[in-house]
């Protein structure tokens, strides 16, 4: 069974702890390079404008974890997001992903980070005057990955999220479901081992949302670490996974049955 990991300064699974006192269920900075898939610590980014954002958020995740983060619109989910992936530097705090701390790399070595995780977006963001096969595997050739092993790559992917028959065509050709199931080939054609999801099902009807997270259990099963966010609460309940909730930009461990 899968096990999350988290940490407020207000709630930490009972036990608080100083700043500078080490976390009880965390190892030391040097462990959680290898431990964790994902790791934040002490991390804050406030919007000066408007006060929004996230604020002194730890988290853990090990390798094929899969967590649900709920909250309210502007509670801080995409913004948690964002600097998971690196589009969003943090005032305070470190991100670690796959052995690295995210908040310090810049240029190329964002760009490598990128390739080891997927993101899914809840607007698909597919290039709509290519094929899907073209949005699929255009991660891979922006690489410089040879076009036979591009093939050997695209057929398997698009198999697992059921979109074989349609690699030639383009998404506005496809149901909201299946611009959402492309996007998610796309996340996953480089095999990451950490997959983000921000409200995957937000433009979906319950039918495919239901697709759409069958989608990303069965790649949790296949030991890919996963992080979705959603307000559907209907969602959580189905997917039967820990729950994180941001609240005014503070993430806490709930429990399912009380969100
Ligand atoms: N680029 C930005 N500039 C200023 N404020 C922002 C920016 N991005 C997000 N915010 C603010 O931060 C808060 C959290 O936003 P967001 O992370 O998008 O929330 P959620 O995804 O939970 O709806 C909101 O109050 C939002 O207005
Ligand atoms: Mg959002």
């Amino acid at each position: 069974m899968t096990q999350a990991f988290l940490r407020t300064r207000s709630v930490s699974l009972g036990l608080r702890r100083s700043p500078r006192r080490p976390p009880v269920d965390s190892p030391p900075l040097q462990g959680a390079k290898s431990d964790y898939a994902l790791n934040l610590r002490g991390v804050s980014r406030v919007y000066p404008a408007n006060h929004g954002g996230i604020r002194d958020v730890d988290l853990a995740l090990r390798q094929g974890d899969f967590l649900f983060v709920t909250g309210p619109s502007g509670s801080g989910k995409t913004t948690l997001m964002k600097l998971i992936y690196g589009a969003e530097k943090p005032d305070q705090g470190e991100i670690w992903v796959a052995g690295e701390n995210v908040a310090k790399l810049r240029g190329n070595s964002l760009s490598h980070l990128r390739r080891r995780l997927g993101v899914v977006f809840q607007d698909y963001k597919l290039i709509p005057n290519w094929t899907v096969e073209e949005n699929v595997s255009f991660v891979l050739r922006a690489q410089g990955i040879s076009h036979q092993k591009v093939r050997q790559r695209l057929l398997p992917t698009l198999k697992l999220v059921g979109l074989q028959d349609k690699a030639k065509n383009y998404p506005l050709q496809l149901s909201g479901g299946e611009q959402q199931r492309v996007s998610i080939a796309r996340a996953i054609v480089g095999s990451p081992r950490l997959l983000l999801a921000d409200e995957p099902t937000g433009n979906l009807d319950h039918e495919n949302a239901m697709q759409v997270l069958g989608i990303l259990k069965k790649l949790n099963s296949l030991g890919i670490t996963v992080m979705v966010t959603t307000h559907d609460l209907n969602l959580i309940k189905i997917g039967n996974a820990p729950v994180a909730q941001i609240n005014q930009g503070q993430l806490k461990i709930v429990s399912p049955q009380r969100i």
